[in-house]
Parts: structure tokens; C-alpha cells; sequence
């Protein structure tokens, strides 16, 4: 008895040292993911980025092949952004990566949805603290304001509101600016990287047309090749690697904000925001509710659910577009199985995204009001309203 339970236990260390062994010779090699994912997602990850590509290579020929007007263009250009695997450290990582049409814009590789939840960045071994929002109708949120008979911020984009608006006067473009300089997302090190990639890129022609052939009069240094391969963050002694003159580094960040508006452009697009939902269609008296979705329609609106205090489903000058773009606590816990909790030591370029590990909890609006957001130094642009700040813990565990 007492020898096979020491049997047992033999065998479960060895099988521990083995799996820690085999995790770490993981780590070591960029690309693999890391974590023990399930078995499936090396080969998810692999269909993902071919259809990604295939997607792009479409939109380059019919951009190339017909003659579009202004708006065609500027949302012809937005699409092949969203699409352009170029657009990250290691050319592994468009933005549609975790936000696939097939899925309404949000993640599409079910191996991870179903475990991880959040998605891996360019540095395959870096994942976030969130799970993939799905980007359509995001471009209907209004910028981020203090509604004072509310009492409470409405508005921007992302989880904690920080994509605001405020500076572009559209918060869908500012947030298409964040996921290139996250570290654990497509992970450059300098705005002016991206800039430099799309001044390479087989559809710069389109993007000068759209926003003037000045975009990339840029005088690039001789090392922005090797600067720009390499993960964010940038040193701290050198936030921004790309040695550029005033003049250019003003061009680079014009053409950034371009970029920016670019994409926001194709997501309130009739491609991403279709507005093609069976409720759409109900709306608009071309069909009818079957008995059992009418009865869910009703119980959503009931004083019984409550869902429509937040879920707006329209009232007199509104829309309905099922938010009412506040942020709300739903006394969730923390998903340990998001590897973010684990990212508390350094990876193969020095980099650990979350040094307090599992102590970690996400404050969501009340994060950002403080300027609290593990990474948001990097990506993010800190709260542009200084007394914002004193509301943090009320907004603190908001979404
Ligand atoms: C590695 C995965 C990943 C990549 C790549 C990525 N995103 Fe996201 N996206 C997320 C996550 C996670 C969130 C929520 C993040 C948060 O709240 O901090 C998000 C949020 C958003 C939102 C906010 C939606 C809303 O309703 O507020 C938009 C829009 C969006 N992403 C568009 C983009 C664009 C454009 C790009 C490329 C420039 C991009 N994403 C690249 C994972 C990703
Ligand atoms: C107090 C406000 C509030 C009420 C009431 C509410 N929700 Fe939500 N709901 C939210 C917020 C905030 C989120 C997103 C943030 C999060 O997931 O933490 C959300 C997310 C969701 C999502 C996921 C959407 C997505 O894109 O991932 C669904 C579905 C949903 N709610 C349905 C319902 C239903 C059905 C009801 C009624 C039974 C309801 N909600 C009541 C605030 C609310």
C-alpha cells in the first residue's frame, strides 16, 4: 500500500519536472505558445493568420481593380489596416487576429476561447488581462463626458472607457492606436515604427491618396529596421527609439492619427456594423418575432430582468443599440486561467507584463482614472480630465 502510493507520487513529480521542463524549453523559443494550451490552438492559430491573409489579399485586388470614390477609399484603406499582419513586431499579428468577421469581430480561435479567454500577442508568449470586445458598433460611442444628471462617465472605447475621444474627437480612432504599441498585443516600440512599416506596405499608394503624399516624407535612420523589430516596451532611457527630427516626428504622428481614423472609419462601416440583426429587420417591419423571442423580448424589457436599464433598446430620441455606453460592477471574480496572472517574471526580452502576478485585480474604469493600467503608460494616454481622478473609487470594478 504504502509502496504504490510512493509509486504514485513518484510518478506525479516526475511528471510535474517533466511539463516544468518542457513549459520552460517553451519559453525559450518566440512563437510557441506557452501554458499548456490545449492542443488544438497551435493549428487554430495557423488557419486564423491564412485566412487573415487571404482577406487581405482580396481587398488589395478589388482596392487595386475599381475606381472608388473619397469614402470608398478611406474605408477600402481601413480594412486593409485591420487586416495587415504587417502592422506588429514579428509580422505575425493583424488586429482582425482577435477580431474576426466570422465571430462578429471579436476572437475566433475556440481553443482559446474556451480557456484562456484572453488572446496571445505578436510576442506569442505575451496575452492581456481581457478578453477580445467585439469592435462592431463600437464606433457609436459617444466621447467620453461626465453626464452630471447621470452621475456617471458615458462614453470612449474599450472595457475602461480609455479609448475617450477627446483628442481625435472619435474614440473608435484613438483606440485603433493602442493595440500597436501594447506590449502584449502587436508590440512595437514607437508610433513612428507602424508609420515605417506602412510606408513599405503594397497599399501605400491608397493610403497617400487618401491622405495626401506627404504621409511618408519621412528621413527614416539607418537602424529603424532593427529598432522597430524589436518588442515594446521601449527603454526607459528612450521612449520613443526612432530617431526622427521634430518636423518628421510631427509628420509620423499626423500619419498615425490618420491610420487611426482610417480604421475607425471601416468599422461604422455597413461591413462591420450591418445593423442586419433579426431585431433590425423586426424593426423595420420586414419580419415578424417568432412567439418564444417575442416572450424574450418582453421578459428583457420587464421590470422582472432589468436588462434594458442597460441594454437600451431605444426610448424617445434614442437609438436602440442595446448600451447605454456607461461602465457598470457585475461582481465578477477574477478568471485565474487567464495567463496575464502568470506573466509575473521577465520573458526572453527581459519583459514581465504583470510583476504582481495573481495579486493583480483589475480596476477597470477605476485603473484607468488613476493611471493604474498595467501597460496603459505604454499604449494608453492618461485620463485627460484631471478632477476625473477623484471619482476613481466609485469607478473602481467597473466595465
Ligand atoms: C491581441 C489581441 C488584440 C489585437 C491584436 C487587437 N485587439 Fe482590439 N481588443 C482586444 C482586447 C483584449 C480589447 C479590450 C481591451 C481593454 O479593454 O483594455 C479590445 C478592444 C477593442 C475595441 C473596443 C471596442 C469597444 O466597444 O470599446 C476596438 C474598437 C478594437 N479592439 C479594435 C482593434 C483594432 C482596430 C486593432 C488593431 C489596430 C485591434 N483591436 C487589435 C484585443 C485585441
Ligand atoms: C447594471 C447594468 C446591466 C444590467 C442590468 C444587465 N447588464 Fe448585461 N452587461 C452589462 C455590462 C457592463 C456588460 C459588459 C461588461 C462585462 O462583461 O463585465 C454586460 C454584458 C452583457 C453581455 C455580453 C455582451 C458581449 O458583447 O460580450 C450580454 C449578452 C448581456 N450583458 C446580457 C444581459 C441580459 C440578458 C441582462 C438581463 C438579464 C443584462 N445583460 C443585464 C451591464 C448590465
Amino acid at each position: 500500500m504504502r509502496i504504490a502510493l510512493m509509486t504514485i507520487l513518484l510518478a506525479a513529480c516526475t511528471t510535474a519536472v517533466a511539463l516544468m521542463i518542457v513549459f520552460r524549453g517553451e519559453a525559450a523559443q518566440p512563437g510557441v505558445l506557452l501554458y499548456g494550451l490545449p492542443p488544438d490552438t497551435e493549428s487554430e492559430v495557423k488557419e486564423v493568420v491564412a485566412n487573415i491573409d487571404r482577406i487581405e489579399a482580396d481587398a488589395l485586388k478589388s482596392a487595386s481593380s475599381r475606381s472608388l470614390d473619397p469614402h470608398q477609399q478611406v474605408i477600402a484603406l481601413g480594412k486593409l489596416l485591420l487586416f495587415d499582419k504587417q502592422l506588429s513586431v514579428n509580422r505575425n499579428e493583424s488586429c482582425t487576429f482577435c477580431h474576426m468577421p466570422e465571430t462578429g469581430f471579436t476572437g475566433p480561435i475556440s481553443s482559446l476561447n474556451a480557456t484562456t479567454v484572453a488572446y496571445p500577442g505578436s510576442v506569442r508568449t505575451r496575452f492581456s488581462q481581457r478578453k477580445p470586445q467585439t469592435h462592431t458598433y463600437a464606433t457609436f460611442a459617444p466621447i467620453l463626458h461626465y453626464n452630471v444628471l447621470q452621475g456617471d462617465l458615458v462614453g470612449g472605447n474599450f472595457w475602461d472607457m480609455r479609448a475617450t475621444g477627446t483628442r481625435l474627437g472619435n474614440p473608435a480612432a484613438e483606440q485603433a492606436q493602442a493595440p500597436p504599441l501594447n506590449a502584449v498585443e502587436m508590440g512595437f516600440p514607437d508610433p513612428a515604427c507602424v508609420v515605417y512599416r506602412l510606408s513599405q506596405s503594397p497599399y501605400r499608394w491608397l493610403f497617400e491618396k487618401v491622405w495626401g503624399l506627404e504621409a511618408f516624407v519621412i528621413q527614416w535612420p539607418t537602424d529603424v529596421e532593427r529598432v522597430c523589430a524589436k518588442p515594446a516596451p521601449a527603454p526607459s532611457d528612450d521612449p520613443l527609439p526612432v530617431h526622427l527630427s521634430p518636423g518628421d516626428r510631427g509628420n509620423s504622428n499626423r500619419t498615425y492619427d490618420e491610420m487611426g481614423q482610417a480604421i475607425a472609419q471601416y468599422e461604422a462601416s455597413p461591413e462591420v456594423s450591418p445593423f442586419s440583426s433579426k431585431y433590425d429587420y423586426v424593426q423595420g417591419g420586414k419580419v415578424k418575432f417568432t412567439p418564444q423571442e417575442q416572450r424574450g423580448y418582453n421578459l428583457f424589457r420587464s421590470n422582472r430582468s432589468h436588462c434594458n436599464e442597460c441594454h437600451r433598446d431605444g426610448g424617445p430620441g434614442e437609438e436602440p443599440l442595446f448600451t447605454d455606453f456607461t461602465a457598470s460592477n457585475l461582481g465578477l471574480p477574477k478568471n485565474p486561467d487567464i495567463p496575464f496572472y502568470r506573466e509575473s517574471v521577465p520573458d526572453e526580452y527581459g519583459y514581465a507584463a504583470n510583476p504582481r502576478g495573481l495579486e493583480f485585480i483589475d480596476e477597470g474604469v477605476g485603473g484607468y482614472l488613476l493611471l493604474r493600467q498595467p501597460g496603459q503608460q505604454l499604449s494608453g494616454r492618461p485620463n485627460p480630465n484631471t478632477e476625473w481622478a477623484s471619482l476613481a473609487t466609485k469607478f473602481n470594478g467597473k466595465f
